[in-house]
């Protein structure tokens, strides 16, 4: 890839707060089209790295280019091509949805019969086309953030920026903004959004970066951050508790080397670290079907996100991925 295929690029970004070094040699690297989340613990600095590719703050160093213009010497120019939604929405709660975004296409000085035009388009493509004539205030909380989503499209970015978009909402208002943010790409705009949810890094974003303390850890596609932290597990829940040592045989010889099989008394589930899951998958169950033993549950798991997370940024020991659940 060339540099331009990067709508957001980053090298060596500084930005030192008094004591904090908030970012200390950020390097970004956002292909067009995709939907990236930056992830991180408290302080990690995914606001600060938000704030200054929208050109909000200022980097003490380092460089960072988004849609081709530099943050530090074009920042108007990045300005027209940017969205950004962050935490305090600036929508009117006494006028209707469609007023709001007819309003918003206003203050970007877009003609009444253009923004008029826009407004509608927006509505549709964020689900609220049937709540165009009623106030925000009437809105549940997923209802408002599309609404902020929409207001942040008005001059169709190729860049959004979300700090945290669904912070807050509960989990269908989560699914609703996860929707429209999904339809976003769908229509070509890049994404770039923080988030603390690792679920939502997991189905929203092509490709995540991790960072902590202002650096990155690790950056990779979600199943790929997965695969990095261990193996998958081949899992079996045994229909009769008489068959739990059979059962533990069998994982034992499709086992990852050097792994054994751990079992639970209690929920009748065995399982064992795998290093190739379809194959091991296939040979048990040939070897379940041969040995005439049914069971109640056989299956794959990868380490969750949250799982890979925790072991990446070093906030717990690996040997927890092995009992975790
Ligand atoms: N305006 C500021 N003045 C002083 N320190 C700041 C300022 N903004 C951020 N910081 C500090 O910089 C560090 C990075 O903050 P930042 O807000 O970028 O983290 P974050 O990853 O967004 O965290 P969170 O997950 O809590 O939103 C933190 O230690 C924070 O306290
Ligand atoms: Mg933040």
């Amino acid at each position: 890839m060339s540099t331009s295929d990067y709508v957001v690029l980053t090298e060596g970004l500084q930005k030192r707060y008094r004591e904090t070094q908030a970012l200390d040699g950020l390097d970004l690297a956002v292909p067009r089209g995709l939907v990236f989340g930056l992830l991180g613990p408290n302080g990690a600095g995914k606001t600060t790295a938000v704030r200054i590719l929208s050109t909000l703050v200022r980097p003490d160093g380092g460089r960072a280019e988004v849609a081709g213009h530099d943050v530090r010497t074009q920042p108007r120019l990045v300005r027209r091509r940017i969205g950004l939604t962050g935490q305090n929405t600036a929508v009117d709660d006494n006028i209707s949805a469609r007023q709001n975004l007819v309003m918003f296409g206003r203050l970007f000085h877009i003609g009444k019969a253009a923004a008029r035009q826009r407004a509608d388009e927006l509505l549709a493509q964020f689900g609220l086309a049937d709540a165009a004539e009623k106030t925000p205030k009437k809105f549940s909380g997923g209802m408002r953030r599309r609404l902020d989503l929409a207001s942040s499209m008005i001059l169709a970015p190729e860049v959004l920026f979300l700090d945290e978009p669904t912070t807050g909402l509960d989990p269908a208002g989560r699914r609703e903004v996860w929707q429209a943010v999904g339809e976003l790409a769908a229509h070509g705009t890049t994404v770039v959004l923080t988030t603390h949810y690792l679920d939502e890094a997991d189905k929203l974003c092509d490709r995540i970066g991790v960072i902590d303390r202002g650096r990155n850890v690790v950056e990779d596609t979600p199943s790929g951050l997965k695969r990095r932290i261990g193996n998958e597990r081949l899992e079996i829940v045994a229909a009769d508790p008489g068959d739990l040592p059979a059962i533990e045989m069998l994982l034992g010889k499709v086992a990852a080397d050097g792994r054994t099989p751990t079992l639970d008394e209690t929920t009748l589930a065995a399982s064992v670290a795998v290093s190739n899951g379809v194959t091991a998958l296939t040979e048990v169950a040939a070897e379940l079907r041969h040995r005439d033993l049914t069971v109640a549950d056989l299956g794959l798991r990868r380490p969750t996100l949250d799982e890979a997370f925790l072991h990446l940024t070093g906030e717990r020991p690996t040997d927890d991925l092995e009992v975790s659940k």
